[in-house]
């Protein structure tokens, strides 16, 4: 009986939901219209965006049958080396999910200096909310965040605390250059470089900066260090699409990597590759190990880098393009890739991955689109409900914001967030 109320209830919301996506755009690029049980439904055509799947399934749904036929008819490949970089391995399924229990954690490193401890907090939110675990954090921060670290974590409701384990940091260089690392780019930013050698029992990490939101669950982004090739031990995304926009190619007074660099703000890294490789370089003719090419790399460029770290690590691509792994846009996907008109091929084809805020976008009026979504994770309480707490007030939000660029592909944004959502609450609401 209680289940059936409940389903009853999403029912209602979902159905709330479809009028919304109908008053979005209809004629928006790669939208088609399917009718669900009378109601005009909208949906982005590619690939794994279920909401339509869903929808369709969703008034004959009645329990776990029809809800694993569901998945497998979702599911499609499940990244195999042989699939083409752009497309995603879908994201696993319960059964999966359970297995990766007995793994090795995913491990996620992030760096948290200033008054970046909430969005720091909200991007290790969304991180657990869609991952199923096991996790292991590593936050970098400064010593008097470390209680309030400790305190928000320690806070969060079991259902998502037994997925993670974290570990709190002090701010550290090796060496005697503590203050000259300190005061490169933003205060602690280029604490991120050192992460291969201060984790020297971790394997592979996925660094992120505190202005990320993951739209799509830990697995799929940890997925792609499967894919590296025998040279590759680091991956990240172009820092543009649009080389006539671009920042490198019309500024940098210093090598970058490719045609327009590469942004540093999500990055995969199999540290104990990096740690075992060597690195050419325009210093010495002599390959050098990650550990003795930071400094002298810091000492040559210093006076021509603007960014800081993600200077360094063009610097260091540029002259090892074999051991990059490049991945689309959708997964740093940016306010670049929006203000100016959409401009990233991956997220019109798949929706957006994981979201980067970067220049403050989560915290002022320019982008309401970006801040949209990092207000309604910031501001939703872990317990309740996934849909009509989360999702149905931030597709609102959303549909307020198509007086700008950014928020004319809002739908981008929720393309896998919004049936990833959904999908969790239905498996919630089956387990409760
Ligand atoms: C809907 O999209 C069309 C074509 O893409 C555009 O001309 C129109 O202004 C859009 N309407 C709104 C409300 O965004
Ligand atoms: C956290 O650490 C404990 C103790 O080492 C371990 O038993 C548990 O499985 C870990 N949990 C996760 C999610 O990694
Ligand atoms: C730094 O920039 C100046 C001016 O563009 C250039 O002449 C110089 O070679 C650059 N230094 C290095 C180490 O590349
Ligand atoms: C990282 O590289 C090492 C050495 O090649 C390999 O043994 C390990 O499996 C890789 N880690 C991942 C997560 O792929
Ligand atoms: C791995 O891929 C990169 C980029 O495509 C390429 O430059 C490199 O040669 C490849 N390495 C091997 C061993 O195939
Ligand atoms: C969505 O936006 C459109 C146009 O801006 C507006 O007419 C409509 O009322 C909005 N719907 C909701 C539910 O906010």
């Amino acid at each position: 009986m209680r289940r059936y109320v409940r389903v009853l209830a999403l029912c209602i919301v979902f159905a709330i939901v479809s009028v919304l996506y109908v008053f979005s755009n209809l004629s928006s690029l790669g939208t088609s219209v399917a009718v669900v049980g009378g109601l005009a439904f909208s949906r982005p055509s590619s690939l794994q965006s279920d909401v339509g799947k869903i929808a369709r399934r969703w008034p004959e749904t009645r329990g776990p049958v029809d809800l694993q036929d569901y998945r497998q008819g979702a599911g499609g490949d499940t990244g195999s080396p042989s699939t083409p970089p752009t497309r995603p391995p879908p994201p696993p399924s319960p059964p999966e999910r359970r297995r990766r229990r007995e793994e090795e954690p995913m491990h996620l490193a992030v760096v948290a200096c200033g008054d970046r401890q909430e969005e720091t907090l909200t991007m290790l939110k969304s991180v657990v909310l869609l991952s199923a675990g096991p996790m292991s954090f590593h936050v970098f921060a400064e010593e008097q965040l470390h209680q309030g670290f400790r305190d928000e974590l320690d806070s969060w409701p079991s259902l998502h605390r037994s997925k993670f384990n974290y570990t709190i940091y002090p701010i550290s260089f090796p060496g005697k250059h503590q203050e000259e690392w300190k005061k490169l780019f933003k205060p602690c930013a280029s604490q991120r470089l050192f992460l291969p050698i201060l984790l020297k029992d971790v394997d592979s990490l996925l660094y992120v900066d505190t202005d990320i939101l993951f739209l799509r669950p830990l697995e799929d982004a940890w997925a792609l260090l499967s894919r590296f090739n025998a040279t590759q031990l680091a991956a990240a995304s172009p820092e543009h699409e649009e080389p006539r926009i671009a920042w490198y190619n019309r500024f940098a007074r210093h090598p970058y990597y490719g045609t327009t660099g590469v942004n540093s703000g999500v990055m995969l890294m199999n540290l104990t590759r990096i740690r075992a490789a060597l690195f050419k370089n325009d210093m010495t003719s002599v390959g050098l190990h990650w550990g003795e090419l930071l400094l002298p790399l810091f000492h040559k460029y210093k006076l021509n880098i603007t960014w800081g770290d993600q200077d360094l690590i063009n610097i260091i691509f540029h002259h090892n393009p074999e051991n990059l792994y490049v991945f689309p846009c959708h997964w740093n996907f940016r306010p670049d890739h929006c203000i100016y008109g959409s401009n990233c091929d991956a997220a019109k084809q798949e929706g957006v991955f994981i979201l980067h805020g970067n220049r403050g976008v989560f915290h002022d009026p320019r982008q309401p689109a970006f801040r949209a979504i990092y207000d309604a994770i910031r501001k939703h309480p872990l317990e309740q409900d996934l849909v009509s707490s989360l999702l149905l007030p931030l597709e609102i939000k959303l549909n307020q914001t198509t007086h700008t660029y950014c928020g004319k592909v809002h739908h981008l944004f929720t393309q896998n967030f919004g049936p990833t959502l959904i999908d969790l609450q239905r498996s919630r609401d089956q387990d409760g």
